[in-house]
């Protein structure tokens, strides 16, 4: 299959394609910078951004199906608007293109009016690029796993370098983490399951954790003991941006609207994607090793 990937230089998209090309597709990309990205043998590199809408055609020419893993909140304020008009450009690019399927990677999280403007966003997206002519596939995801995720990054950093934490209550929001490996895993197997071609289904790891027992294993894991925490009701999302801003190097940008999202319980309520594509999954503390390996082998 002739297989496009957006977002390529990121977390998820850059392990995305080394594993389709494993699988046998033939594979391009979409990058906007092609001197920041470095190209496994056989993959080709179009240069496009989905704010010019121009800059689309030529890597959408053939393509069967195209992923989209694509945020704008590393451009700081106004994602949102951003995202927006990233993937009505996209959505209607694809369209002309003749592309059968695409493939976007969101966020999980129960709608209504707690949903974080992140998540709202990212919701926003799902709307807009379903209005293409093409099948959409939606994937939602809580956490990933993996190194160099943003919202693993903030975890890890916390747990590693603060002994004592006087946290806000969102610690014990229960939260459903996933292994980078398993997320891959969804992504590709999708193309080969035909039932999961116009649908949106929710993927998370084997265990429902709270960011407390998030944090705790983390810091036992990287130091050897729990880190000591005490939740405390005053700490609003702001001022609790602003301790991870100080405590972490995730900029602001990124940072910030992640971490309005961890009021809210993100979970899987609808596992109808088990049985479609299997994946044997993680066991979280499997997952936050290998992250730590990886980052580790990368320094
Ligand atoms: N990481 C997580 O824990 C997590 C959890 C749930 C869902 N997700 C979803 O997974 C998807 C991928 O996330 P990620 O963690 O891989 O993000 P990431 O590492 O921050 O990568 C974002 C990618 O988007 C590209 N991009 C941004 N604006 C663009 C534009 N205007 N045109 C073209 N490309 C643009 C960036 O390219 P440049 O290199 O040019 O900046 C980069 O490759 C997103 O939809 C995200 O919401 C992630």
């Amino acid at each position: 299959m002739n297989v496009l990937v957006t977002g390529a230089t990121g977390f998820v998209g850059e392990r995305l394609v080394p594993t389709l090309l494993d699988a046998g597709h033939d594979v391009s990309v979409l990058v906007r910078d092609r001197s920041t990205y470095d190209a496994p043998d056989g993959v080709d590199v179009f240069e496009g951004d989905t704010l010019q809408p121009e800059s689309l055609a030529a890597a959408l020419d053939g393509v069967d199906a195209a992923y989209y893993l694509i945020h704008a909140m590393g451009g700081g304020r106004g994602f949102e608007e951003r995202d927006r008009r990233g993937a009505r450009n996209f959505a209607s690019a694809a369209d002309g293109a003749g592309v059968d399927r695409v493939i976007y990677l969101s966020g999980l999280g129960v709608d209504g009016d707690d949903l974080s403007a992140h998540l709202r966003s990212r919701r926003e997206v799902e709307t807009l690029l379903r209005r293409g002519d093409y099948d959409l596939t939606v994937l939602r995801a809580a956490i990933i796993v993996g190194a160099g995720g943003a919202s693993f990054r903030i975890v890890r950093q916390l747990s590693s370098r603060l002994p004592v934490m006087i946290t806000p209550r969102w610690v014990k929001t229960r939260v459903q983490p996933i292994a980078i490996a398993d997320v891959i895993a969804y992504l590709v197997g999708v193309l080969d399951e035909p039932e999961t071609a116009d649908g949106t289904f929710q993927i998370g790891g084997p265990e429902v954790l709270t960011y407390r027992e998030i944090l705790s294993t983390v810091g036992r894991i990287l130091t050897g003991r729990e880190p000591y925490i005490v939740p405390v009701p005053v700490l609003t999302p702001r001022l609790s941006a602003y301790w991870v801003d100080l405590v972490t190097d995730v900029p602001a940008g990124v940072a910030y609207p992640l971490i309005d999202g961890m009021a809210t319980d993100v979970v899987v309520t609808d596992d109808r994607i088990r049985s479609l594509v299997p994946v044997d999954l993680t066991p979280f503390e499997t997952a936050v090793e290998r992250a730590l390996e990886e980052e580790a082998a990368d320094r």
